[in-house]
């Protein structure tokens, strides 16, 4: 049943609006004693020309009695509504367990695609911590559309294109060592030879030079410059897959800034030709102060294109390519400027669908603790603190579960699961700071805490299969015993999972459903401690095992979706 659904037909017909008008005023209130779902009045108090107190209680007059609810309140200029606690339980369990692991899925989305660029590491450059948030927070929003049945394409735009390559390439061939780089940590090799690259050029300027004349035999495809190149991107590709394999994350599309170079001249040309772009001072950029902004520069004085140039081709190829409905850019707010204005160039070419790219910003992240392993360079490598976070899980486990059998195994979801949920706690603006008592601690608001709650209604439903061996697991479900505080708690957090997860899409936040699964885990918890859910009642047991079994489900998908895995046993 649907109790929104039915409320909305109800309502239409005592008030003589269209459904579709009065269905969206529908509110779930905050606080359960004022309804489970609830009609603010004053929304009304236009159209009826009436105070919204007086329009509350006439729309309950004509209501009568609405199948599903036990009570109907006018309060203070709103309806209040209480669903029947039977008919509620039913239809949310029922809801969950039909729909298993595609609950609060929908299909919303389909025939629609959805470009999502996240993570877009740069070649030779390290893959530090703070590229944490674009990678998972990218990898949630993939998920969540996913799950709302839009088609999407996770892209990897690589910083693969700029003059340090040509200074990678003299670097390889004065100190580079091939089998160095193919067999041990590729990026962080070739991060110290860039590094040893601006020592030694301090001391020879010279260097300088051959690095420029070698970027340009990479532009023009020299076999043997070209090839090196490709090897950097490759080695460097398969050393992080190590990263992403670690969080469960894939790409559709890894094609950065290089694939775009043959791409450039058209878009140069197609500027010139709508006379947008001018020449200024030998660079040739498209004015952006009636905007209150710098302009975007697309050529320098040299000649070569820059970053912004290579994003105006790379948005209108994925037009092209994917005929987007929306194209989303998980990168941090220091590029809002950068977003903003070529975003503006995309308009000002016409491109209506400028409209449908999104810059999906975020916060800066820092560690509480920069002790361990600040190895050369400052960068704090992901791929360290990914370990970290398992080898300290590791012995939290060693320690609360010594008897559990695939520890590593567990340590590995729970450890890099702790990461990834406490960077989407919060909402993405915010600058963080990551702790790692806070994000380890299996009793906080913490991806360990979820995690561990489900593996506890995984043990509750092998307790109740092996007791009900007997066949009792038949029994007809009793909904009516879940009318206490805490399984009314449970169920309504359940149920409103599918509200969060179409929000948390709306506003590109994953924490609104990282928060919802913490409010479902800590209502589990509490319903697990007062009720007994292997009652002697098998009716009762029936109902309890069924309300364990969804709230289980609901974590599990709600923890899909911000990255996480849900182990079974910790
Ligand atoms: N590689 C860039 C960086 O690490 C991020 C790329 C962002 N995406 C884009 N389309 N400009 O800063």
């Amino acid at each position: 049943m649907d109790f929104k659904a039915v409320l909305t037909d109800a309502l239409a017909s005592a008030s003589g609006l269209e459904a579709q008008d009065i269905g969206p005023m529908i509110e779930t209130p905050a606080n359960p004693e004022l309804g489970d779902l609830a009609l603010p009045c004053f929304k009304l108090a236009k159209t009826f020309r009436k105070a919204p107190a007086l329009i509350a209680a006439e729309l309950k007059e004509k209501l009568g009695y609405v199948e599903g609810f036990s009570r109907i309140e006018a309060v203070g200029g709103y309806l209040n509504f209480f669903t029947d606690k039977s008919a509620f339980a039913r239809t949310v369990i029922s809801r969950v367990l039909t729909q298993g692991d595609k609950y609060g899925s929908s299909d919303e989305g389909a025939g629609r695609n959805v470009c999502v660029e996240y993570s877009s590491i740069n070649i030779a450059k390290p893959f530090g911590i703070h590229h944490i948030t674009t990678t998972v927070l990218g990898n949630s929003l993939k998920r969540i559309y996913d799950h709302l049945g839009f088609h999407t394409i996770s892209i990897n735009h690589l910083g693969d294109w700029g003059t340090q390559f040509g200074k990678m390439i003299v670097a390889y061939n004065l100190w580079g060592d091939r089998e160095k780089i193919e067999n041990g940590n590729s990026m962080r090799e070739l991060v110290a030879l860039y590094v040893k690259f601006h020592e030694e050029a301090e001391k020879h300027p010279e260097l300088n030079d051959e690095a420029r004349a070698a970027f340009h035999r990479i532009e023009m495809h020299e076999p043997a410059d070209w090839a090196l190149f490709q090897w950097f991107k490759d080695v460097t590709l398969k050393d992080v897959a190590k990263v992403y394999d670690l969080l469960g994350i894939t790409f559709d599309s890894y094609a950065g800034e290089s694939f775009y170079e043959d791409k450039m001249p058209a878009i140069i040309k197609e500027l010139e030709d709508k006379g947008i772009s001018k020449v200024d001072k030998g660079m040739t950029i498209v004015d952006l102060s009636e905007y209150d902004m710098p302009p975007c520069i697309i050529l320098k004085s040299d000649g070569s294109t820059i970053y912004a140039t290579r994003d105006i081709a790379a948005a209108k190829y994925r037009k092209e390519t994917y005929d987007f409905y929306k194209s989303l850019y998980v990168v941090a707010y220091q590029q809002n400027l950068h977003f903003r204005q070529f975003f503006k160039v995309l308009e000002l070419m016409g491109y209506e669908w400028a409209k449908d790219c999104v810059h999906v910003n975020f916060g800066m992240i820092s560690m509480e603790d920069m002790t361990f392993s600040t190895r050369k360079g400052n960068a704090i490598y992901l791929e360290d603190v990914l370990n970290t976070a398992i080898e300290k899980t590791l012995h939290i486990i060693e320690e609360k579960s010594p008897n559990l059998e695939n520890k590593e195994e567990v340590a590995r979801q729970v450890g890099v699961g702790a990461l990834v949920f406490s960077v989407l706690y919060n909402n993405r603006i915010k600058d963080y700071t990551f702790s790692w008592d806070k994000s380890l601690n299996f009793d906080g608001e913490t991806g360990p805490y979820a995690q561990y709650t489900y593996a506890r209604s995984c043990s509750v439903l092998r307790k109740a299969a092996e007791a009900d061996k007997g066949g009792a697991c038949a029994a007809a479900i009793d909904y009516s015993v879940l009318s206490d505080d805490a399984s009314a708690a449970l169920l309504r957090a359940i149920d409103t999972l599918p509200e969060a997860i179409r929000a948390a899409a709306e506003k590109y936040e994953p924490y609104l459903i990282s928060r919802k699964v913490i409010e479902i885990c800590s209502a589990f918890n509490k319903f697990y401690y007062d009720n007994r859910i292997m009652d002697d009642d098998a009716a009762v047991r029936a109902a309890r095992v069924a309300l364990t079994k969804a709230a289980g489900i609901a974590i599990r998908v709600g923890l899909f979706l911000v990255g996480l895995e849900a182990p079974e046993r910790m």
